[in-house]
């Protein structure tokens, strides 16, 4: 059982539903007859991702990115890209899908990355934020939670690669990770 090395749970699995649905909802009603490209930066994303595309219901595309700048619990501060976009996206809307906004050093990479393309417009959207961690000049667009500055994993993030599957966003006993 993965459940034994969390701490304590962040946000739950109703929670996470409920504000999930109410962004999408949200992002419909923004991004109505603009056809956007929802860009998935894997892997955190792809669980918020998979559950948040089902509550838009315009007409868009999807894309996936794969970006490597962590290890471990920190942050190496250089942003690797491992996979790049398959769409031409020149004069399309994106939507960056992030697990979380934490130093802010990878979505700004991306985003900057992405600019050189010339998309009609690039937004954020982030399952979580950390405010107090920020390093980079990024805000989110749309984020369904600002959380303390705890390591959490949990609906799509990680430690080491575990604990994604976990259904809910959870705080890591520190003796996990020191
Ligand atoms: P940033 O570049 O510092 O904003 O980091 C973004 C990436 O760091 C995320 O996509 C996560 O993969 C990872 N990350 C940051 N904080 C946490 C956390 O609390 N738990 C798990 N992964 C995290
Ligand atoms: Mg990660």
């Amino acid at each position: 059982m993965i459940e034994k090395d969390i701490q304590r749970i962040l946000v739950s699995q109703e929670e996470i539903k409920a504000k999930v649905s109410a962004i999408g909802a949200q992002i419909s009603s923004d991004y109505a007859g603009k056809d956007p490209v929802f860009v998935g930066v894997l892997k955190g994303c792809f669980i918020f991702m998979a559950d948040l595309m089902r509550t838009v219901d315009i007409s868009c595309s999807m894309d996936f990115m794969a970006v490597s700048s962590y290890d471990g619990v920190n942050s190496t501060g250089a942003v690797k890209i491992n996979k790049d976009l398959r769409e031409d996206v020149a004069g399309r809307h994106l939507i960056l899908v992030e697990d979380i906004l934490d130093s802010g050093i990878t979505l700004n990479y991306l985003k900057n990355y992405l600019l050189i393309r010339q998309p009609a417009s690039v937004a954020v959207a982030t399952l979580l934020d950390k405010p107090a961690r920020r390093k980079a000049d990024i805000s989110a667009d749309y984020s369904c939670f600002e959380i303390p500055d705890a390591f959490v994993v949990g609906y799509g993030l990680d430690y080491n690669e575990r604990y994604r599957n976990l259904p809910y966003i959870g705080v890591l006993k520190p003796e996990i990770y020191s």
